[in-house]
Formats: C-alpha cells, structure tokens, sequence
C-alpha cells in the first residue's frame, strides 16, 4: 500500500491508485465519525469487521446479479473495486422510522412503514447532506433521470435481498445508505455497505448492532459490528 498513490481519504476509508487503470484499492480505518464529523472516535478492529462485512453483502448482491463496484477483497483491510465517476448523492432507504426521519415528523423510533421509502441527499459535508428531489438533481446535473430510475430500481433491490437474507439472521433491516458511480457510463453500486451505514437491529430483542450505538454513547461499539460479522458468515472476530 505504501507504494500506491493515495487519491482520496475520508472519514472512514482511503482509496489507492493502482497499475490497473480501470482498479482502486480502498483501505478501511478504524476512525468512525457522527453528526458530520462533529464527533470523532477509533473504534479498535472496525476497519478490519467493516472491510469483512461490506465484501460479504458485496458478494451476495453480485450473485444476485446486483452490478457493483466490487472485485474482490484482498485482506483485513484493503478490496479492489471498479474506478468510479461518483454520483453525488446519498440514497436512503427506511423500512422502519428511525434516526433522522423519526426526529423530522415527531415519529416514535420503530414504526412499521406502510412500504419503503427512498429518499436522496446531495453528498456535501459543508451543507451536511441535504435533501434533494429528483427534480433538483436533474435540474443541477448530478445524475439524469435514466440514472436515477436505475439507481432506484438497484436501490430496492438491494433492500428485498438485505431484508430477506438478515431475516435469516435474526437481524431487522431498519434503514440503510448507498452510493452509485458510473464505470464506462453503466451505473454501479458504490462505496460500502456495513454497521456504519446501515440500521440493524436484533429481530427478537431490538438491540442495535450498529453506528447507532456510537452515535448515541450505548457502549459495546465492537461486540456489535462482532456480532454483525458472526451472524453474517459464522465467523468469530
Ligand atoms: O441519520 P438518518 O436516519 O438519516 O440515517 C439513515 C440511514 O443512512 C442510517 O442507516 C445511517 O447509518 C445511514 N447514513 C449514512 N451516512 C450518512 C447519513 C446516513 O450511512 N451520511
């Protein structure tokens, strides 16, 4: 890694250049942030649970015929993935009402949704995420309308085959962020998906194994991503 060329780090992750034009290397860290980076911490081992849980939900979207940037994981902490024009949203889905959408409408954390919502934010940590409508995004040019009507078709997809394979699992899939790029002008499903981006709680107890429990001082950060791993592929970290 040392001898690659870093192009870009953010909160949680760094991406490498490689020999292979069309390849990156993404390395996971241990920094977690909240509330836009207003809260920081290292969480001990969350790279390595991270990089290990998103190339599994990665692998199994693929089998599922899911396009995305995903090639393959190379160890603890570093996967290649497909070179991304980024799309600059944040794509939302929400199968129960929690964080961020239970806080806007006076909604108690917990309630069953009617069907799953969709919701996109234009990814800008100055404006900290805004909402934006499709028409805004059209209108501004960060993705086309066949864009976004591919990017919401993959987006339920994603959820269907979530839902139903942490079900399994005895893991309720609350909500969950994605992000999208094109490679050669064919939109793929981007950056990661783990505890950090997604809303898992324990289908039997309710207990949150996820970002949440920094997010909110509730302890046992590890244990949970652990446990995340464990369920998903037998696996004791
Ligand atoms: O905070 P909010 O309730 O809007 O978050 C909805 C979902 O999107 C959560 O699963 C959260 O982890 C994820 N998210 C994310 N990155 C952001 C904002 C939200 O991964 N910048």
């Amino acid at each position: 890694l040392e001898t690659l060329t870093l192009l870009y780090e953010g909160k949680a992750k760094q991406v490498y250049q490689t020999d292979n034009k069309d390849e990156y290397i993404v390395h996971y860290k241990d920094d977690a942030t909240a509330f836009n980076g207003e809260k920081h911490d290292t969480i001990l081992g969350k790279g390595v649970l991270n990089n290990k849980i998103s190339s599994f939900f990665f692998e199994l979207l693929k089998k599922e015929g899911v396009p995305t940037h995903f090639v393959r994981r190379e160890d603890d902490r570093n996967q290649t993935v497909l070179t991304l024009d980024i799309i600059p949203l944040e794509v939302i889905v929400r199968n129960i009402a929690a964080g961020s959408m239970a806080k806007r409408f006076g909604i108690e954390e917990g309630t069953l949704l009617k069907h799953p919502i969709l919701e996109f934010c234009y990814k800008n940590d100055e404006l900290g995420d805004p909402f934006a409508n499709e028409s805004q995004i059209t209108a501004l040019g960060w993705a086309t309308q066949e864009q976004l009507d591919v990017i919401s078709t993959i987006t339920l997809k994603v959820n269907d085959i979530l839902k139903k394979f942490l079900a399994t699992k005895n893991v309720t899939l609350v909500d969950f962020k994605l992000e999208f790029g094109t490679h050669n002008g064919e939109v793929l499903l981007g950056d990661e998906i783990s505890p950090d981006t997604c809303r898992f709680w324990d289908a039997t107890t309710g207990e949150k194994l996820d970002k949440d429990r920094f997010r909110r001082d509730l302890g046992n950060i590890e244990e949970a991503y652990k446990e995340m791993l464990f369920r998903l592929t037998g696996e004791r970290a």
